[in-house]
């Protein structure tokens, strides 16, 4: 990486950064120069459907090849490869044997205690095979949907693949989430099963999981779920509810090592992932078998380079869905070796993944910016959790993902985790994408710090206004993707009506694909800027928070509050910061009282949804400020929680003397 010299000032003036890729890596990359990149474009333009059918046959194995490739005659419904037969786990583990990657490592778990254990996939198959055959025994079929709420485990890929190998469909819940959000997601899935472990351990500490599992069964509604499956994380004992719950090790020693593959068609639902939307409950993401393996396998390709030599390293949970492409299913698939931590970045000090990376020398590392942030702060009061003090030589491409990457991020961790010579890939995706959409390619790609640059080849992003008519560079709009691609959304969770209303409005003609964000794109160059969501979307940490989920949970506590409305505010650690303004049953509290409530708030939301979702801040106010026909001013409220003046006409407000209630924190 040669930063071409337009300028060092690193706050100011950050688009003349250029960062050209080496001529080392132009020369050994999947997609080389721009030239390569151009061409693929152009492949892509030249022949949609034979681009994508040429990709689906080189990088997944099918048991019955498809003759079909886009069918477009239900759109939005798109359909992929959909006369094709294949077996996820087939194609993630049983395709390298015979091969030299049968023995290879698959993957390097380091424990939150440091302890190190490595599989091969020779072994990974066999304990997928084995947990596969579990399932099975417990009379989970094909089609049926299982729950998993585990640590980040070698056990918790296990879970996931062996339900792809008998063709269940997998359904992840963030092992931070409550127990309310876990019955939610079991009911609105109808699970017949739930894979959990007794703990998990995080920065030292022991935190539960199957008591959780139990008060969410205790909540009602989950009949479905016959089994519950504990993996043994650690030596505690935990309550076992006789012919529904079983420790996975005593199901695997009565197991069979061979578990033949269920064969499922290409769009047979691979899984259903819940992500937060601006209305409502979270939705279901469902995402196609055959689509969503290309893309998991082609993208740790295309955009991480992989070769076989590398150790890759995503950093994120399995509850996510960076976790799901890049963790469970991507690296798997291209044969990699990658590494799977289990514990925070923070223990037992905050240089913990520079530690990690120089144990295990891995080459590609793949974080969210919310951590480098953490850990830049971290190193600037503590020199000894620097990244100087750990040997990342080994690295040779980094990535962001989840959030806007800001410049000074950016350059920090070119400088002192890329060593100035890695470029940064920062991948734009969704959880309704699959996998990455717009980012820089390594041996391609010249970067600008806080921009994800340009489109995957075939991916026909744009931007435009309300009407769907495309902006000229420079004019800020609407992020839409105008062509259909394997790894999309096909569906949310029995609600096909709000999948149209949500990704592909009328507006918008009803096929061209909304992602929720908005972008610019520069002058110079066509690179995209994601500018944050347009809609009541919070992303907190890299995580995706509704303000509406928020606002149930806090109006869910009806003891107290009366209404309650939550708006983002930028945060230098968090991205965003959530922040509550709550009118209370009660008279509005002040001091110290106020001070107790907002806790009792705070502590309500994290158990409610989880403590993501907790505020940061909490207002009182003797009510919200609201328009004469009662809707409540969000964007005023963005104000006063950014601390800013109102400049905007407040004549309409029903109840201004509620502004200076509402003015300061408490
Ligand atoms: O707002 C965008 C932001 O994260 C949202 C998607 O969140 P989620 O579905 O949880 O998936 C996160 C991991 C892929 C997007 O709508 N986002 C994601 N990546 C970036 C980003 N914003 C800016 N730059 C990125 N690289």
């Amino acid at each position: 990486m040669s930063e071409t010299p337009h300028n060092n000032i690193e706050s100011t003036l950050v688009e003349n950064r250029l960062f050209e890729p080496s001529s080392n890596m132009v020369a050994s990359a999947a997609i080389s120069g721009m030239g390569g990149y151009n061409a693929l474009c152009q492949e892509a333009a030249d022949d949609f459907e034979g681009f994508w059918a040429k990709r689906a046959k080189q990088h997944l194995h099918w048991s019955k090849p498809f003759t079909k490739v886009l069918d477009e005659s239900n759109a939005p419904f798109y359909t992929w490869f959909d006369d094709g037969e294949l077996n996820a786990s087939v194609n993630c583990l049983d395709r390298h044997m015979g091969t030299p990657t049968e023995h290879k490592t698959a993957i390097i778990f380091e424990a939150d205690d440091g302890q190190v254990t490595k599989v091969s996939y020779r072994d990974l198959l066999t304990r997928v095979a084995k947990f596969a055959n579990v399932l099975k025994a417990q009379g989970v079929q094909s089609g049926e949907r299982v729950m998993i709420y585990m640590p980040m485990t070698i056990e918790g890929v296990v879970a996931m693949q062996a339900c792809a190998r008998i063709g269940a469909t997998h359904s992840v819940v963030f092992g931070g989430f409550s127990a309310k959000a876990l019955q939610e997601r079991a009911i609105d899935i109808g699970a017949v099963a739930i894979v959990t472990a007794n703990y998990q351990m995080r920065g030292g500490k022991e935190l539960p999981l199957k008591a959780i599992v139990d008060e969410a069964m205790a909540l009602g509604g989950c009949d479905a779920i016959h089994t519950v499956i504990v993996y043994q994380r650690t030596q505690t004992a935990v309550n076992m509810v006789a012919g529904r719950d079983y420790f996975m090790h005593d199901l695997e020693a009565v197991a069979s090592e061979q578990c033949e593959p269920e064969m499922v068609n290409a769009e047979h639902p691979l899984f259903v992932l819940y992500t937060s939307g601006s209305t409502g409950k979270p939705k279901g993401v469902q995402h196609a078998t055959a689509g969503y393996l290309l893309w998991a396998k082609m993208t740790m390709e295309w955009t991480f380079d992989l070769k076989d030599s590398d150790v890759f390293w995503c950093t994120a949970d399995i509850g996510w869905i960076t976790g799901h492409t890049y963790v469970a299913y991507g690296p798997l698939a291209a044969g990699a070796t990658q590494i799977v931590f289990e514990g925070v970045p923070t223990f037992p000090n905050a240089g913990r993944f520079w530690q990690v990376i120089e144990r295990h020398k891995a080459t590609i590392f793949y974080t969210a910016p919310t951590a480098i942030r953490s850990l830049i702060k971290a190193s600037t009061s503590d020199e000894s959790v620097h990244p100087k003090n750990s040997d990342l030589t080994s690295l040779r491409i980094i990535g962001s993902v989840g959030e806007p990457i800001n410049p000074e991020a950016w350059m920090w961790y070119h400088r002192h985790v890329g060593g100035e010579r890695c470029p940064i890939v920062d991948t734009f995706w969704q959880t309704e994408t699959g996998g990455h959409m717009i980012t820089p390619l390594p041996g391609a790609t010249t970067l600008v710090p806080g921009s994800c640059t340009l489109p995957l080849p075939g991916i026909m992003a744009s931007i435009v206004d309300e009407a769907g008519h495309d902006l000229p560079h420079g004019a800020g709009g609407l992020l839409v993707v105008k062509r259909p691609w394997p790894s999309m959304i096909r569906n949310i969770w029995g609600d096909s009506a709000r999948f149209k209303k949500s990704y592909f409005p009328d507006e918008l003609g009803g096929t061209t694909y909304l992602a929720g964000d908005g972008a610019v794109r520069s002058e110079e160059r066509g690179y995209f800027r994601i500018t944050g969501r347009i809609d009541d979307v919070l992303n907190v940490s890299g995580h995706r928070m509704g303000t509406m989920e928020i606002e149930s949970a806090l109006v869910a506590h009806t003891d107290l509050v009366a209404e309650a409305a939550v708006v983002g505010r930028p945060d230098d650690l968090t991205g965003e910061a959530i922040v509550a303004f709550v009118v209370l049953k009660g008279a509005r509290p002040e001091g110290e009282e106020a001070q107790r409530i907002a806790k009792i708030l705070r502590d309500w939301v994290g158990k409610e949804i989880g403590p993501i979702a907790k505020p940061k801040e909490v207002r009182f106010g003797d009510n919200l400020p609201k328009t004469r026909s009662g809707k409540i001013m969000r964007r005023l409220l963005r104000n006063l929680a950014n601390g800013e003046a109102i400049t905007q006409d407040i004549s309409t407000l029903e109840n201004p003397a509620i502004l200076d209630q509402l003015l300061k924190p408490l």
